[in-house]
């Protein structure tokens, strides 16, 4: 693992865009496995940018990501597709052919995590980026879920239902989907993610912080600004 810190959330979004487009310059075929939330949303808009000032070609990308909400509508704003592709498939040139993400409103959720694990296996992810959650999850993989854990439909923990304000199940990847990954990048920033990240860092490898099993990839990167990684 190896850990990088930095000042502020935007130092954190720079360095993870410049990141992802290097791998991109290196793969213009990259497969990248995106995360949702505020952690990202930084490196999002940077790679927006960049793409528009002609830095850095979406085309040949293909996506995954971690989650979606369960049952959820297809037009509704809530959801992780409406996320995506209003905070950036819609504003770079990415191939919609090239998009994966869990359908929340797959009538058979079995078959959709079952399908969505074959795709994975036949694109395996070169470059994850994940949040994490101020309880230790990572994707939806709340805390009690293991390392074995595949694509599934899970129960939210209370915590979870109260950030997001989301009141329902989701579909995940699972931890061992995640640590298939090439790479892990995780993010961290602000302060109500200190005790997440002391954690999952410097406690055990364990159940009841998901995160923790993160420190099983061969290639993780964590990084953290001053005030995630203010209890360390
Ligand atoms: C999002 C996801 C979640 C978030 C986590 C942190 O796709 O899987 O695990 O990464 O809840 O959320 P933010 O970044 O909003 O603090």
């Amino acid at each position: 693992m190896k850990i990088i810190k930095v000042k502020d959330y935007k130092e954190l979004s720079n360095m993870v865009s410049e990141i992802i487009i290097k791998e991109i310059r290196k793969k213009p075929n990259l497969t990248i496995g995106f995360a949702t939330g505020k952690s990202p949303l930084g490196a999002y808009k940077n790679l927006i940018r960049e793409h528009k000032k002609g830095k850095v070609d979406f085309s040949r990308i293909k996506t995954f990501n971690l989650d979606e909400y369960y049952p959820i509508n297809a037009d509704d704003k809530k959801s992780y597709r409406a996320y995506m592709f209003n905070n950036i498939f819609n504003k770079i040139n990415i191939k919609k052919d090239n998009i994966n993400l869990l359908d929340g409103t797959a009538k058979n959720f079995k078959k959709e995590c079952e399908d969505y694990e074959d795709k994975i296996k036949k694109n395996p992810i070169d470059l994850q980026i994940v949040g994490i959650g101020v309880n230790g999850h990572i994707g939806f993989n709340e805390p009690g879920s293991t390392i074995v854990s595949r694509t599934r439909l899970v129960d939210l923990a209370s915590e979870t239902i109260k950030r997001n304000k989301y009141l329902g199940k989701a579909l995940t990847m699972g931890i061992s989907t995640i640590l298939k990954s090439k790479r892990i990048i995780l993010l961290a920033s602000g302060k109500e993610k200190a005790r997440a990240v002391r954690d999952f860092i410097i406690g055990d490898i364990d159940k009841n912080i998901p995160a923790s099993f993160l420190r099983k990839s061969k290639n993780l990167i964590v990084i953290i600004d001053k005030e995630a990684g203010s209890l360390l």
